[in-house]
């Protein structure tokens, strides 16, 4: 497709969002059934994508029922190479909102020494939403408009020791979203990266995390809505750890490979 003119531009925003249809992705996340809520409430009709059907059956009824929307659920493993694109292609009209969730994080001594599972975190958190995404791309770049979200994470700012082959393949992500935002823009699509820290859910369970600076599900989810109406581009929840993570990037190499972090 020949680039618009500039005049052409369709600014994105959630005004021209008339369908009003969203794909969550990785719909049984805490984050993304916390999303999911603050979307049907507004009337949105959604499509839940995961590897558990019986469940997202489940979710997709109930949220039909409270919210009195259309809920689908989308059979969907982003593992499942070339098959991820062609499950997205099956899909009946373009979705103008994409929420994308799913990630995995794994033992980081297991995915030093395991083959299976570094390929599992790499091809989950990196790979397959790649490949979820591009189709959604595409066809949102036919229709002008629309914004696709995607969850990364602080800890594809820097690589420390107690994660970095999860927090490599959210760098790689963070990097390829950045490269979509570019490409999309003068399509009128938008993309928005977002960066969650420390947020209570079944990946942190177990997890010592610091009060203060851990967030609810709800949160991060209000968090996402409101970046997705102003427009934003990168966006950090908490917001303060846009100040930790500028903190630790900062940090002198020979300084920082001493540190356990
Ligand atoms: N919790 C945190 O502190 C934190 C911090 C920063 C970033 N994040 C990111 O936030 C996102 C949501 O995480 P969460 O904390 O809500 O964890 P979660 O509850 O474990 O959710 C992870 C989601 O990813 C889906 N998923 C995993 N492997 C998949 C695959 N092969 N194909 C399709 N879906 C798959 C899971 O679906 P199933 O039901 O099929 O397992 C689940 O819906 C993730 O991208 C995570 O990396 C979390």
């Amino acid at each position: 497709m020949a680039k618009r003119k500039p005049e052409e531009k369709i600014q994105p925003h959630t005004s021209q969002l008339k369908k009003k249809q969203a794909l969550i992705i990785g719909a049984s996340s805490d984050m993304a059934v916390a999303m999911s809520h603050l979307l049907a409430e507004q009337g949105w009709n959604l499509i839940l994508a995961g590897r558990n059907i019986k469940d997202l059956r489940e979710q997709s009824s109930d949220l039909g029922i409270r919210h009195k929307i259309i809920a689908e659920p989308l059979a969907l493993d982003l593992t499942d190479g070339k098959g991820i694109a062609k499950k997205i292609q099956s899909l009946d009209g373009v979705p103008e909102l994409t929420v994308c969730f799913a990630g995995i994080m794994q033992d980081e001594d297991q995915a030093r020494t395991n083959y299976e599972t570094a390929e599992r975190i790499l091809t989950t958190n990196y790979n397959g939403v790649i490949h979820a995404v591009n189709p959604i791309a595409e066809m949102l770049k036919k229709e002008g408009y629309g914004v696709i979200a995607v969850v990364s994470s602080v800890a594809g700012d820097r690589g420390r020791q107690s994660n970095y082959h999860y927090g490599s393949a959210k760098a790689g992500l963070t990097a390829y979203l950045s490269g979509l935002r570019n490409y999309l823009y003068s399509y009128g699509v938008h993309v928005l990266t977002i960066k969650p820290g420390f947020v209570r859910t079944s990946m942190t369970e177990g997890m010592p995390l610091p009060g203060p600076i851990t967030g609810s599900p709800e949160k991060i989810a209000r968090d996402i809505w409101k970046a997705i109406r102003k427009k934003k581009n990168v966006i950090y929840t908490l917001w303060m750890w846009r100040y930790i993570m500028m903190i630790i990037r900062n940090i002198p190499e020979f300084v920082f490979k001493r540190l356990k972090l």
